[in-house]
């Protein structure tokens, strides 16, 4: 469909890496590790279609709970594709941008971090953020903070605070909201994921696991977002 209206965000929460390794007899880790492959086929598809902006769902706030060994395992792999990313995104143009308190991580994946950040700062293709140590209620709490702060120096009246400004203190200040989110593996949950920015955005849920999803399953969501009426609350 060459005139389809594509969003100019995508939101991903990529779902389903443990039942994937599950249905195969792995450990967890193996399905951690093939999810971050199809993370780095989706990332350049995107790019290549032209996507103005791809925020992915890689490790929430409460993602600490899970045992030593598998955030121990999903730690190993951040660094591996950030890495990796580093040559990979510069060639593709892409932006990359992280959302969440990185500072949570170990010196090694903190530094990779920042220099991802600082180097492809002046890229100009495809925004990617990537939401790690995220949680959509714990950055509404931040932008809240960060406000308070402005009342509290007397720069700013409690009843002059509006929702831009609310927008303009998240992580994704500057962004469009996203106007699809796609959520594989069957769930349908929004498990704390741009709580604020979703407001008015399109999900599609797929009976896929995440690192068993293809273009084509992308594709396909991307064909019944464009068959969708968006009305934001209108007629
Ligand atoms: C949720 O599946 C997935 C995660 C918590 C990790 C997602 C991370 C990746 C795909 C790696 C991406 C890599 C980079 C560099 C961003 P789950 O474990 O909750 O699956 P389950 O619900 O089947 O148990």
């Amino acid at each position: 469909m060459a005139d389809r209206a594509l969003p100019r965000h995508l939101g991903i929460i990529m779902d389903g890496n443990g039942r994937w390794a599950k249905k195969r007899g792995l450990p967890r880790s193996a399905g951690h590790a093939a999810g971050a492959k199809v993370f780095k086929t989706i990332v350049r598809y995107c790019s290549r279609i032209g996507l103005e902006y791809l925020t992915v769902y890689a490790f929430s706030t409460e993602n600490w709970k899970r045992p030593h060994d598998e955030v121990m395992a999903l730690m190993g792999l951040f660094k591996t594709y950030l890495r990796d990313a580093l040559d990979n995104f510069l060639s593709e143009n892409v932006k990359v941008r992280f959302l969440g308190d990185t500072s949570a991580f170990d010196p090694q994946l903190k530094d990779l971090i920042d220099e991802i950040t600082r180097v492809s700062e002046n890229r100009t293709g495809m925004v990617l953020n990537i939401a790690l140590n995220y949680g959509g209620r714990a950055e509404i709490v931040r932008a809240v903070q960060l406000l308070a702060t402005d009342v509290q120096k007397g720069q700013l009246l409690p009843e002059n605070i509006t929702e831009s400004m609310i927008s303009s203190h998240l992580y994704t200040a500057g962004q469009p909201d996203p106007d699809l989110i796609i959520r594989p593996s069957g769930e349908n949950r929004i498990s704390n994921f741009m709580l604020w920015q979703s407001a008015y955005a399109e999900y599609v849920v797929m009976d896929i696991l995440w690192p068993d999803l293809t273009t084509e399953d992308l594709e396909h969501a991307f064909d019944l977002y464009a068959a969708r009426s968006r009305r934001f609350g209108g007629i």
